[in-house]
């Protein structure tokens, strides 16, 4: 293994600077030339290579110079695309090309379920052993318990909700916040328990927009009685539960006009939520991950990912983390995805008991 490429893809998350500059240290200290892609898949269809190393004057590799700030910076410096093009054949057989034609033995890409689905196809259409780190706010990466970003989205999002508690409670009010997580809502599961928010609306718990009402009005009457005496509502909705926010409150607004003093106000995160300085656990692990990238490329695997606490897998030196197929990952996340895996059913079952503690 002479050469290897990075790539990021999809959406960014907090992080991926830190799996950039760990793989770029680990593989300069082994002699091993590291290319950065640009711009995700459509700067690997493109050609787009820049060097992450650079051969000093003593004959070493090291890091090229002027971006030692990289690793605790939030986005991605490589930039990211959602390649379209990547999606058709003609675009990934490009793309193998592209890595031959550079001479790169192994390409290493960062990104959530679709660009590590687009690594799956390129590892089994191309040549080049290509190997995956799951990076993604969302958590819907199937075979691992946690993804690079998820973390950092977490503390950013329970800030928030803090901020929002302060003004709420000094206006009596109920609040509902909508947070990122295309078709995932552990972002907003996990925050709610974690930020005492008062109630989590989520996809994997299907619900019509009337049941919904019904359920957050009853919600309101029983927190704001004498007898309760809340002092605010706080409740997160994920961006995949697909009534906006936006409606919630004025509906509900309407519904509790006889309540008096009680007004419902709504707030949308969106990207905030993706950027943001990673958090030491998105800094350590998005390290270990990039070592067991690294790791897996030099023992000669391609088509998996390097996965945390996935309890499956080939294991390695680091207890938690084992190289988990990317076939069998993306078996997982759709599973994830369709509410039929043994994940995704525990978490609910967790946030049922959660949810009547929260209300209470
Ligand atoms: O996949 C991460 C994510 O942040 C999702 O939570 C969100 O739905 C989506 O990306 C937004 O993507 P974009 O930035 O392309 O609008």
């Amino acid at each position: 293994m002479k050469r290897i490429a990075l790539l990021t893809s999809g959406g960014d998350a907090p992080g991926m600077n830190t799996a950039i500059w760990a793989t770029m240290k680990l593989c300069a200290a082994r002699g091993i030339d590291v290319v950065g892609v640009e711009r995700g898949y459509d700067g690997l269809i493109d050609g787009e290579f820049r060097p992450l190393t650079r051969t000093t004057d003593s004959g070493s590799l090291a890091p090229v110079a002027g971006i030692d700030w990289l690793a605790g910076t939030g986005g991605t410096f490589l930039g990211s695309s959602r390649s379209a093009r990547f999606e058709t054949t003609e675009g990934r057989a490009e793309a193998s090309r592209r890595l031959v034609e550079a001479q790169i033995d192994g390409l290493v890409v960062i990104g959530g379920n679709g660009s590590l689905t687009g690594a799956h196809l390129l590892a089994n259409e191309g040549p080049t052993a290509i190997v995956g780190i799951p990076a993604s706010i969302d958590n819907d990466v199937g075979g691992t318990t946690i993804a690079v970003g998820v973390d950092t989205a977490l503390n950013t999002i329970i800030n928030a909700i803090d901020n929002i508690a302060d003004t709420a409670r000094s206006h009596h009010r109920a609040f509902i916040l909508e947070v990122m997580g295309r078709r995932s809502g552990y972002l907003a599961m996990a925050a709610a328990a974690a930020a005492t928010a008062d109630a989590a609306l989520v996809p994997e718990d299907p619900k019509t927009e009337a049941e919904i009402l019904d359920h957050l009005e009853g919600l309101l009457r029983r927190s704001f009685t004498a007898e309760r005496a809340k002092q605010r509502v706080i409740i997160i909705k994920a961006e995949g539960v697909e009534v906006p926010c936006t409606r919630l409150a004025r509906v509900l607004s309407e519904r509790v006009a006889d309540m008096p003093n009680v007004d419902v106000r709504a707030a949308v995160l969106g990207h905030i939520v993706r950027g943001g300085r990673p958090t030491y656990r998105d800094r350590m692990v998005a390290g270990r991950l990039a070592l067991g990238a690294m790791t897996a490329l030099l023992r000669g695997h391609t088509d998996v990912m390097a996965a945390w606490n996935a309890r499956k897998g080939v294991a390695t030196a680091d207890a938690n983390i084992t190289f988990v197929d990317l076939e069998e990952m993306l078996a997982e996340t759709t599973a994830m995805l369709d509410g039929s895996s043994e994940l995704v059913r525990g978490r609910m079952k967790l946030m049922q008991e959660v949810q009547g503690v929260l209300a209470f």
